[in-house]
């Protein structure tokens, strides 16, 4: 069996590149955006609970499996679980797997851009200083007038994904590290920061409380919820880590380089939130907020401390490097399968993908305003509506593309890939790839690749469908 593959999309130079790409990839609007809301919207502690179980149990043998079958087929998702079944005696037909996860990631990327656009746009409006000694009601209101104009949150979308698609086009490879290495040391910075400030507000046990205080009740409402953002977090589930593992050096280690990635994306997020309530709390905010929650928190915050005005254009910036590098691994793993299957150049192939996602974005720009009344999956007294305008209840369509990509189909990828790696790929390739010292750690690996991650998948299906 060949080890010794090279990929046609180009090489991390070190170890230390990956760890920035995947970082990059990792921490995004996931870490700092969708958590905290997520952490509101399910009532805290029973949400982050379940939460940082499923990064352990589920995310990191996922994440594991992806890099150890990206690095060893050196391709493309699609391609390189084709090539890796048919090695060992399998069907090609896993490939379909990867394929599904790869549309799925271009889904994402339809929205993550709108909301990576938002950043964009609150870097002016932090500059032009829009909020200084704003009242929260009054950084509400100014929220609610964004995202009820479509041509202002168009032409952000727009801009968004432009910078990411400028930088697949040239090749990953290239363009990451070097932002990145500068970049995120500096978010995380600014994050403590957040911290120290929230922590002067006086509220700040009233969030540690929120976040950390398990509550059984609600550990069922939150469930799929939870693993789904877990995946979502790690940007596992769709072939992004899996592309990036394929540019990793042969010679770097695997499980120590996954673990310490999945530990910096998750130490962000708890920081994210931790810096998040307490001012939430303090400034007579609903957690419950919903997607508004910190582009309502932190401008309020920004707006009402020293410097708060140069301290909020850097970190909306940062959030929108942090959000652009994780758009980039959306994009990648589609635009190389087409490179490696098609003999379209990279640049054409990136342009019609990044055009298309920009389309289907425009379906969540205009559900905060034009299409607000659209909703779909109605349950209503009268019964049950695929779609109805103006209903009460329901899903809006950037809820659907959430809830489809985030809570099913990146759950069903990990499966898929988790599954591959401990049972399809045979152990000797998996041993070969980890490389690990200790049999001790390559047994209990493999044990939570086997059986630990793929039957916790299935027990949250199973619980949610019972609920
Ligand atoms: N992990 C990214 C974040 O937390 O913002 C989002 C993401 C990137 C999800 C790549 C999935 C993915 F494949």
């Amino acid at each position: 069996m060949s080890t010794d593959k090279v990929s046609v999309h180009g090489s991390w130079a070190s170890r230390w590149v990956f760890i920035f790409a995947a970082t990059g990839s990792a921490v995004g609007l996931g870490s700092i955006w969708k958590f905290p809301y997520m952490v509101g919207v399910y009532g805290g502690g029973a949400f982050v609970l379940v939460f940082l179980a499923c990064i352990a149990l589920i995310g990191v043998p996922v994440m594991l499996a992806e890099t150890l079958i990206g690095r060893r087929a050196r391709l493309s998702p699609a391609n390189a679980l084709k090539v890796l079944a048919v090695e060992a005696g399998h069907s090609g037909r896993w490939s379909w797997g990867a394929f599904a996860g790869m549309i799925t990631a271009l889904l994402i990327l339809s929205f993550y851009s709108v909301v990576g656009g938002w950043s964009l746009d609150y870097i002016i409006n932090m500059g032009k200083g829009d909020f200084q000694g704003a009242t929260a009601d009054q950084v509400g209101d100014y929220f609610g007038g964004v995202i009820s104009n479509p041509w202002r949150l168009t032409f952000w979308h727009t801009a968004f994904m432009l910078l990411s698609a400028f930088v697949i086009a040239r090749g990953v490879v290239a363009g990451l590290e070097r932002s990145l290495r500068i970049m995120m040391p500096i978010l995380f910075v600014l994050l403590l920061v957040l911290l120290g400030y929230s922590m002067t507000t006086g509220h700040f046990m009233e969030g540690v409380h929120f976040m950390f205080d398990f509550n059984p009740d609600r550990v069922l409402d939150g469930l799929l919820a939870a693993m789904g953002h877990a995946f979502f977090s790690l940007s596992v589930g769709v072939g992004s880590i899996m592309i990036y593992g394929a540019y990793m050096p042969k010679n770097a280690s695997i499980s120590g380089t996954v673990v310490g990635v999945a530990l910096i994306d998750t130490f962000v997020s708890l920081l994210a939130g931790l810096a998040l309530f307490p001012i939430v709390f303090a400034s007579g905010l609903n957690p419950s907020e919903g997607p508004g929650l910190m582009f309502v928190t932190l401008p309020f915050a920004f707006g009402n401390v020293a410097f708060g005005q140069l301290m909020g254009v850097v970190f909306f910036v940062l959030v929108a490097v942090a959000a652009w590098s994780s758009a980039i691994s959306l994009l990648e793993p589609m635009v190389a399968y087409l490179v490696e299957r098609t003999r379209v150049r990279r640049l054409w192939v990136t342009f019609w993908l990044a055009f298309t996602c920009w389309f289907v974005g425009l379906g969540t720009v205009f559900s905060f305003n034009i299409w607000k009344q659209a909703k779909f999956f109605v349950s209503e007294e009268s019964g049950f509506h695929l779609y109805q305008w103006g209903a009460a209840s329901g899903l809006d369509f950037f809820g659907v593309v959430d809830f489809f990509t985030s809570r099913i189909m990146l759950p069903l990828g990990g499966l898929c890939f988790v599954v591959f790696a401990g049972w399809i790929m045979g152990r000797g390739a998996v041993r070969d790839e980890l490389s690990m010292r200790s049999p001790v750690m390559f047994t209990l690996t493999l044990f939570l690749m086997r059986y630990v991650a793929p039957l916790g998948i299935l027990i949250v299906f199973a619980a949610q469908l019972w609920k």
